[in-house]
């Protein structure tokens, strides 16, 4: 048999790469092997990974040589960075070109790139029906990764642009579970009125990256868009009311007042799903199951999502 395509794996010991792993290592028989690269190969997560049969490897997305390293002699890259460890999209588009520089130095056949839309193609800095925030980006978080889209680009990277969505996973890990209010009732609360949000389970991102990789050739220079159902906020409140067997209701705020919550990044969140809310066609069309589905047969619809985390989900 010939030698399994590598596929360096960043953010292996997070919640996407190690989707991607997990997807790898599973399929046995797939010709594909998972290089884990992270900082820290010492860490809990790291370890697993090395024992669940993931060569680890150690780079820095900070650090381009480092990068190019873990990418030498690998069929495939899967690159992603992590907005919410520093706040800062200019880290994230310099993380990036690293990556993006390593993969054209090493010679990778194929580059998945994590990303998100430039959200300042719908609403320009002048648009005033939101702040602008760090001074020249509308959601930052957002901004920064589809900027960095045209790096990728320029460089001649054999790219596939994979636009992710929200996790079903904040829920449980970013705040965005039920709350109990003054009155002890359970709410969710985003500001996105009667709109749908498109989401997925964060264990399927790593699923379809590795049917991207897969299928290879067919995706290259492609976006592919993914999300695993897209609910109002009222229908992710019914949801979890029949999960949990509690009455959970749905609070649609303005998204002043979301911005206004005070905990690191509300603007920025607040400002992304005002974007949701107002660009609904435009962010929910590319975004349409069928395609993640058509990847990954696994795909879960929150009901399926919920039967086996609703334990996870914290009830404050
Ligand atoms: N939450 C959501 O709903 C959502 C939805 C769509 C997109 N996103 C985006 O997802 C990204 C985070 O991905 P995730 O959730 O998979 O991450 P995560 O679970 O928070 O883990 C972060 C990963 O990034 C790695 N990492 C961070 N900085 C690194 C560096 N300088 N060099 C090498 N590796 C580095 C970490 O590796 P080590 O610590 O082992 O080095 C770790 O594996 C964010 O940018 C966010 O905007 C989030």
């Amino acid at each position: 048999m010939a030698d399994p395509k590598i596929i360096a794996v960043i953010g292996a010991t997070g919640a996407q790469g190690g989707g991607l792993v997990r997807a790898i290592l599973r399929d046995k028989n797939g010709g594909f092997a998972a290089r884990a690269v992270t900082r820290n190969p010492g860490s809990d997560k790291a370890k697993a990974l090395a024992k669940a049969g993931a060569e680890v490897v150690v780079a820095d997305t900070g650090d381009q040589k480092t990068v190019e390293r873990a990418f030498a002699g690998a069929h495939g890259a899967f690159c992603v960075t992590n907005f919410w460890e520093h706040f800062s999209p200019e880290r994230e588009l310099a993380d990036a070109t690293n990556m993006a520089k390593a993969a054209k130095q090493a010679g990778v056949r194929h580059v998945i790139w994590s990303t998100l839309e430039d959200t300042r193609k719908w609403v320009p800095l002048s648009d005033n029906r939101m702040p602008t925030l760090q001074g020249k980006y509308k959601v930052p978080h957002f901004d920064g990764k589809g900027e960095a889209d045209d790096v990728f680009r320029k460089l001649g990277v054999p790219i596939t642009f994979l636009l992710t969505s929200f996790y079903w996973e904040n829920l449980i890990f970013f705040g965005s579970g039920p709350k109990r209010g003054p009155d002890g009732k359970l709410a969710i609360t985003f500001p996105m009125d009667d709109k749908k949000l498109p989401a997925i389970a964060v264990e399927d991102i790593g699923k379809v990256a590795y049917a991207i990789f897969k299928r290879g050739q067919e995706f290259i220079g492609k976006t592919v868009a993914i999300s695993g159902e897209q609910l109002t906020g009222a229908q992710i409140a019914a949801a979890l009311t029949r999960a949990l067997g509690e009455d959970v209701r749905y609070n649609a705020v303005p998204p002043d007042v979301y911005r206004g919550f005070g905990f690191p990044g509300a603007d920025d969140l607040g400002n992304m799903f005002q974007v949701k809310r107002d660009f609904q066609e435009a962010f929910c069309g590319p975004r349409d199951p069928k395609i993640a589905r058509g990847l990954n047969a696994e795909l879960q619809t929150f009901d399926q999502w919920l039967k086996e985390n609703k334990g996870r989900i914290p009830l404050e």
